[in-house]
């Protein structure tokens, strides 16, 4: 009966032949590792984003008055609502950790680098629609660190020459942080931005099955059959699924393998994300930092202003230069500079496996920097923090410029054919 229905449905609708394409035929390279568990892992929790958000809006009432307060009954009355409000606020800590994680597999096996330009360009506007999104979320609960931090960011625009102060109005929809502007980032949150992000991932999965996938090799696996002479047929594996069908070496299809994987790849993220979740959900002030337990005020602004962690590498480029506009044009350009990232980057060979000491070198500093900007974005800035930010600002530029100049005549080991490990 099921068969009889679903031919009843492929012939209106090609169900089959897309589950086939895009996940259980899927051609994946043989050797996908512990780095290869961050996309599957990104999708759980954009699916746990949208799930939890959906049932505390149902409670959550976005006014100037009434915010903060239901946010409150959400936790202790409405039922399992602490379940569902820990649920979204850790998520939003996981998203970013999982999507960091994600990226820098991208920038080791040079995931970025040519045929996958798009599919890096769409995570790139993923990955700035997810920063706007975990911004304006971060002001509905209407605490105190919601507000001024709102306050800071929005008050940067006002750096701009001209437009500046128009915009920054404009953008809060009132001369001060207010309902009015708690209302639009509440519509924004709940369905504009979320709507675009789904329509992204849909994206860079489309694209991404266009070219197929790299690997920690950085070998590209689509090699046809046909391309190889019938009597060197035999030196290859030809998966048996692939007979005459895809005729793709060193792949594997992505069902039984990869679906079995990824189930791996959850569980050992649940555990961690349970954990947390139910015995450690403040992060130590890090994932709900303490002024937001308190309600917004304008009139008290908290002792120490700081974003939540996950901005903290471009809030410290913002803070470190003293001028308040180019401060604003280094941290647009931080990301800019990841954007490009496949143009700096003039090697052809792709994994870090392969590369020069020197790529590896730099690809280390660079997470360094990353990380020392990060940890400092949520301390005060004293002096010593904006000296240790500025060399770690200039690391993290220094990376591009650097990978510019030497991946052009990089001296790389050779690359197998095959993938063996
Ligand atoms: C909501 C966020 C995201 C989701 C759900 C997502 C999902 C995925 C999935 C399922 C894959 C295939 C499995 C894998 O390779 O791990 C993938 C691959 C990839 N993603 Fe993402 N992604 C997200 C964000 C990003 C971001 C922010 C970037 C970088 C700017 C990025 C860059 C890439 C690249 C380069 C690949 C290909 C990797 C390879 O084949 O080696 N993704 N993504």
């Amino acid at each position: 009966m099921f068969a009889s229905f679903m031919a009843w449905i492929d012939k209106r609708l090609p169900v089959t032949d897309a589950m086939n394409k895009h996940v259980l035929q899927y051609p994946a390279p043989k050797n996908f590792n512990f780095w290869y568990f961050f996309g599957s892992l990104a999708m759980l929790v954009l699916v746990n984003q949208i799930v939890t958000g959906i049932w505390l809006t149902m409670n959550y009432e976005p006014s100037g008055d009434g915010a903060f307060a239901s946010v409150e009954y959400i936790m202790r009355d409405v039922d399992y609502g602490w379940l569902l409000r820990y649920m979204h606020s850790t998520g939003a800590s996981a998203f970013f950790v999982v999507v960091y994680l994600h990226m820098f597999r991208g920038l080791m096996y040079g995931s970025y680098q040519k045929p996958r330009e798009l599919l890096w360009i769409f995570g790139m506007l993923i990955f700035l629609v997810l920063m706007a999104e975990a911004f304006m979320g971060y002001l509905l609960p209407w605490g105190n660190m919601s507000y001024w931090g709102a306050q800071v960011i929005i008050s940067l625009f006002g750096a701009i020459p001209i437009v500046g102060e128009d915009l920054a109005t404009w953008i809060k929809g009132d001369y001060v942080i207010s309902g009015a502007t708690l209302n639009r980032f509440f519509a924004l949150h709940v369905i504009a931005l979320p709507l675009v992000l789904v329509v992204l991932v849909f994206l860079h999965i489309l694209a991404l099955h266009e070219v197929g996938s790299n690997n920690p090799e950085g070998i590209d696996i689509k090699k046809k059959k046909g391309s190889v002479p019938e009597e060197e047929h035999s030196k290859f594996e030809f998966h048996e699924n692939y007979k005459n069908k895809y005729d793709i070496v060193d792949a594997i299809p992505f069902h039984p393998y990869y679906t079995v994987k990824d189930i791996m790849g959850v569980a050992g993220f649940l555990i961690l994300f349970c954990w947390v979740m139910f015995f450690y959900p403040e992060g130590g002030g890090y994932f709900l930092e303490k002024p937001n337990f308190t309600p917004a005020n304008g009139l008290k602004t908290p002792e120490h202003i700081a974003p939540v962690w996950y901005f903290g590498p471009f809030y410290t480029i913002l803070r470190v230069i003293p001028d308040k506009l180019l401060g604003m044009i280094a941290m647009f350009a931080a990301i800019g500079m990841l954007f490009a990232l496949p143009w700096f980057d003039r090697g052809t060979v792709k994994s870090i496996r392969y590369r020069s000491k020197w790529h590896l070198i730099n690809l280390i500093q660079f997470a360094i920097c990353f990380i020392i900007l990060g940890i400092l974005g949520t301390l005060p800035a004293t002096d010593l923090a904006n000296l240790i930010g500025t060399i770690a600002t200039l690391g993290y530029f220094g990376f591009f410029v650097a990978l510019w100049f030497y991946s052009k005549n990089e001296d790389t080991k050779p690359v197998p054919e095959r993938i063996t490990k």
